[in-house]
């Protein structure tokens, strides 16, 4: 059924970081920092709801989705690991990383609600960071000037974004989550998801004393909201969601692959479920 792998990353993640690792650029560096600071309290609510939901489907359905699922949680879960080494070299530097603060707050606050209204919430991110890994891919500049082992580590993380990015949408359907709701989610966590990177990537400015140069808000633009940026370059992807018949593996994956198969040096499998 499942054809995820987790990878064990092979670079060194105990040698110290720069405040400016991005190419020395202070906004993308403070861009993706913030992105990192998200990550591992995201992907441990994205492993616990998929989970939840897995748990609450039909036997038939849980056998049929459970060794997907264990991929996905395992690539999630190292994702999680190296993301926090990462984000502990920017506590070290002084960077506070309120985001976690805030979101964990937000996930106790909506423990309560249907578990399949987590899955759907998860499908969305997942929908938000595939468009992100296809973009990187495209776009390797985005990284110009950093050192080869941080290429590496968002390469990879991108990569398996790629490949996992229709695990939680399924588990979503397969519990009968609605095209109603994983409409109104994927707004809900659009809006959320990037008013908090906004705010930490203010502060991680702040912080590096960048936040009021010309050439921060320059970049900014050429990353975010130039014609092929982040932003204004994928708003059809993200509009693609709301179609009632729109699938993951609708978007194309192939760079993916190639970096994958490309890279294969630079991890060795630890998990495989077929
Ligand atoms: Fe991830
Ligand atoms: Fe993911």
């Amino acid at each position: 059924m499942s054809d995820l792998v987790v990878r064990k990353i092979l670079i060194d993640m105990a040698a110290p970081i720069k405040a400016r690792w991005n190419g020395g650029d202070a906004f993308r560096s403070a861009f993706f920092n913030a992105l990192s600071m998200s990550f591992p309290v995201g992907e441990q609510y994205f492993m616990d709801s998929v989970r939840a939901g897995l748990k609450a489907l039909p036997p038939d359905q849980q056998a049929r989705f459970a060794a997907e699922v264990q991929g996905f949680v395992g690539q999630e879960a190292t994702h999680r690991r190296i993301h926090a080494l990462f984000n502990g070299h920017l506590e070290t530097l002084g960077f506070d990383n309120a985001l976690e603060r805030r979101a964990r707050k937000r996930i106790e606050g909506n423990v309560q609600i249907n578990v399949r209204n987590h899955v759907g919430a998860t499908a969305a991110t997942e929908h938000l960071t595939a468009i992100f890994a296809d973009w990187m891919f495209h776009h390797p500049e985005a990284l110009a000037g950093a050192e080869p082992r941080l290429q590496t580590l968002w390469m990879w993380h991108a990569a398996e974004e790629a490949e996992h990015r229709s695990t939680a949408f399924d588990v979503y359907r397969a519990a009968g989550g609605s095209h109603e709701w994983r409409v109104r989610l994927l707004r809900y966590v659009t809006f959320m998801f990037f008013a908090d990177v906004t705010r930490q990537t203010l502060r991680n400015l702040w912080h590096d004393g960048a936040l009021f140069h010309w050439s921060t808000w320059r970049s900014a633009y050429q990353l975010l909201l130039s014609p092929t940026g982040m932003f204004r370059g994928n708003y059809a992807k993200w509009k693609a969601y709301e179609a009632p018949d729109f699938h993951p593996r609708q978007q194309d994956d192939s760079l993916a692959r190639a970096w994958l198969q490309n890279n294969s040096d630079l991890f060795t499998p630890v998990g495989q479920r077929a």
